[in-house]
């Protein structure tokens, strides 16, 4: 059974419609590299207006080539594009890569354009890459297919290269093939109106010459198909994304701290995490990152020896480990006694070892044995600043020497100078050894790769269920939604989230200063007052929330404050009440939250809380719904995380309860798809699990729902 891509990535033959004599067209550079890359079947050229082009017979239409058509190439004026659709959907083609261009991008016209394009694709049962595009390569020697206009020849390899942007193609093929990275297939997938990056990805997902798979992306098109397929890919294959632009979540109606916490593209930075797949910030990026993948192993672990021949370099590569989460873990004393044995006297042998600049390729060699050797080694990157006395190539032939018995551990190596022909960088790449002008993207290649050892191993976990009160949260949803209003009362905000477990302190609501005082006799001081008026979406920024009431005088005066706090909005009490809420002392403030994403669905949040949460901005989103072990990544990888794990001898908050009250959060989400965003802020953390407890939270529902 022939897969329906196999007409476009592995065609039997391939007509060119709108070939062209002139070699300066798209038409004229398509057809030659067809003929350039030595495509392993026959190729048709389609023009009326020639017999013969490239001392190829040329045809006046595909209807009148005698043989069978897999693949067309379209590159004629768009106003041509129906009818020659229609041709090839008379003659049997499969296959169509759609170069011409003045589609989707173009507005309201071109939109209609491809609507009507896409219909007769259908209509034929065809598969289309474009319109818009800049081609599609395959190199498996079997096919070799170069159906691109673009002037270099890729090399052939194992990288799945994806391109949103066709104007980058060209710059992609010839960067990758001057980093002497091998393609087994790319894609310009153009406006992508039939065939999308999930396509590819399912179709790159049982390819066997595609081991690496690189996207440059400016939107996701199906977050949760690309979810499922990267989740199952990443098991086997890297995938590596260079995400342009902004997702298209666009401006949120936020009124919660989650809602404002969430910028635009924290749905596609979390997706992208918690599928496994590495996200880096520019195409610069893209390639160091590839150079590592593809071509040394992946790093058992996170354990970095660095090995230079100059300190300062050394002290760089160093910060950028460090600050990328990587160890540099002291040599095994008996690698040390190794090295002793030849080291220049003023070497260090700390890590980084510094040989200082009279070291060559002897010790350079000997060096890299020894610390490959050293157990405590999980990866090495090696430095070398060419001073006037050290023949480089000397040295990248010692290192080269090094990395044939390398225990599989990775050797990414800088060298700082110019990369001509004496500077020996030619030679490591021919031998699959990563070189890097500077000792920060060698760093970095190196953490992409410890990120996506680590995920590999990493379980994915379960979604949790727990016992709730679902039927009880429901009356009031429907309530609410009945009466059409947006927010929840407090309240029902507690309520709801009592019913599924989040705890709440002991509350009283009262109408007037009588209630207050009869009604906070039911609660033992210390109390907080609040006020409770819908208007109001956070209480303290109006001055409405008064803490630590400690007798009658107090609470008398603290409603006073509530009430005069109130005048700026022209409200007597009675038109809005006082809530009095059992005092909460010590734990460490945080939020839980959840947002609607309009097209990545509920995102949640966990970030450290209080009033100041929109002012330190450390918090987590991942994509709804959690499994238990992503509840408890989301507590720890947050920046202040220490904070939470206690500092000065305070005992760790109770982690495990935290990570269940997301995934408490992430229920409710699952059952009432009405919520549009909600915070429990704050959460407040203790060491011991009964203390734990939410003290406020809000709710605002989708009244669409
Ligand atoms: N019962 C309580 N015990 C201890 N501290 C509280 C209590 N209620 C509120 N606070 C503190 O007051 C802050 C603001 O109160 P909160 O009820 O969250 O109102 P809002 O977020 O609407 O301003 C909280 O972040 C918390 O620091
Ligand atoms: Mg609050």
């Amino acid at each position: 059974m022939r897969h329906d891509l196999d007409y476009i990535f592995r065609p039997r033959s391939v007509a060119v419609i709108g070939a062209s004599r002139r070699e300066d067209s798209v038409g004229g550079q398509l057809l030659r590299n067809l003929f350039r890359f030595e495509f392993n079947g026959p190729v048709f050229p389609i023009n009326p207006k020639a017999k013969v082009v490239h001392s190829t017979k040329c045809y006046p239409s595909v209807l009148d080539v005698p043989d069978e058509i897999d693949l067309a190439v379209i590159v004629v004026p768009k106003q041509l594009v129906p009818k020659m659709i229609d041709d090839c959907g008379k003659k049997g083609v499969k296959g169509i890569v759609m170069i011409t261009a003045g589609f989707r991008e173009v507005g309201p016209k071109g939109i209609e354009a491809e609507e009507k394009l896409i219909k007769k694709i259908r209509k034929y049962g065809m598969r289309m890459v474009g319109p818009n595009c800049f081609g599609v390569i395959n190199t498996d020697p079997d096919v070799r297919l170069n159906a691109t206009f673009a002037t270099a020849l890729p090399l052939p390899g194992k990288i799945g290269f994806l391109s949103q942007s066709g104007a980058l193609g060209e710059a992609i093929l010839d960067h990758a093939s001057q980093l002497n990275l091998g393609l087994s297939m790319f894609v310009s997938v153009g406006n992508k109106a039939d065939v999308a990056g999930n396509d590819l990805l399912e179709y790159w997902k049982d390819d066997p010459q595609t081991e690496l798979i690189l996207l440059y992306l400016e939107s996701f098109g199906d977050p949760r198909r690309f979810t499922m397929l990267a989740r199952s890919i990443v098991q086997q294959k890297p995938i590596i994304v260079v995400k342009a632009g902004r997702t298209e979540a666009g401006a949120r109606a936020a009124s919660s701290h989650t809602g404002a916490l969430a910028g635009l593209d924290v749905a596609a930075e979390a997706l992208l995490d918690q599928c496994g797949v590495l996200r880096v910030r520019s195409m610069e990026e893209l390639f160091d990152v590839s150079e590592a993948f593809a071509n040394q192993p992946i790093p058992k672990g996170q354990r970095v020896a660095i090995v230079t021949n100059a300190g300062g370099p050394g002290i760089l590569a160093a910060d950028a480990c460090v600050s990328l989460g990587l160890d540099l873990p002291p040599f095994n004393p008996k690698t040390i006694t190794t090295l002793r044995k030849f080291s220049n006297p003023e070497a260090s042998y700390s890590n980084p070892m510094d040989m200082v600049s009279g070291a060559g390729s002897e010790q350079y060699r000997k060096t890299l044995k020894a610390v490959l050797q050293d157990n405590n080694v999980d990866a090495v990157i090696v430095i070398f600043v060419p001073p006037i006395t050290i023949d480089p190539v000397g040295v990248a032939q010692a290192i080269i020497a090094a990395s044939q018995n390398s225990f599989n551990k990775p050797i990414l190596c800088c060298f700082m100078s110019a990369a001509d022909e004496r500077s020996g960088i030619k030679d490591l790449k021919r031998n699959r050894l990563p070189v890097y002008l500077f000792p920060e993207s060698a760093a970095l290649a190196l953490s992409a790769m410890v990120k996506y050892g680590k995920f590999r191993e990493r379980k994915t976990g379960k979604i949790g269920e727990f016992k709730v009160k679902k039927k009880k949260a429901e009356t009031i949803f429907t309530r609410a939604l009945r009466e059409r209003r947006e927010y929840l009362t407090e309240k029902e905000v507690v309520d709801v989230l009592e019913a599924y477990g989040i705890p709440f302190p002991k509350a009283e609501i009262a109408n007037t200063y009588d209630e207050a005082l009869e009604r906070a006799e039911k609660l033992e001081f210390p109390v907080a007052l609040k006020i409770v008026s819908p208007e109001v979406i956070h209480k303290s920024d109006i001055g409405g929330v008064v803490l630590d009431i400690r007798n009658e005088a107090e609470l008398i005066r603290g409603i006073k404050q509530i009430v005069d706090a109130t005048k700026p909005i022209k409200k007597k009490l009675g038109e809005f009440q006082i809530m009095i809420q059992e005092m909460i002392t010590g734990g460490k403030e945080t939020i839980l939250g959840m947002i609607q994403d309009p097209k990545f669905g509920p995102l949640i949040m966990f970030g450290m809380g209080g009033i100041y949460v929109e002012t330190f901005k450390d918090v987590n989103f991942r994509i709804h719904p959690i499994t238990d072990i992503e509840a408890l990544e989301m507590v720890k990888t947050l920046k202040s995380f220490p904070l939470l794990k206690g500092v000065r001898g305070e005992k760790p908050v109770a982690f495990d309860v935290i990570a269940e009250m997301l995934q408490r959060v992430s229920q409710l989400v699952s059952d009432f798809n009405a919520i549009q965003e909600m915070d429990v802020n704050p959460f407040i953390a203790f060491p011991e699990r009964e203390k734990c407890t939410a003290v406020d939270g809000r709710i605002r529902i989708r009244l669409d729902s």
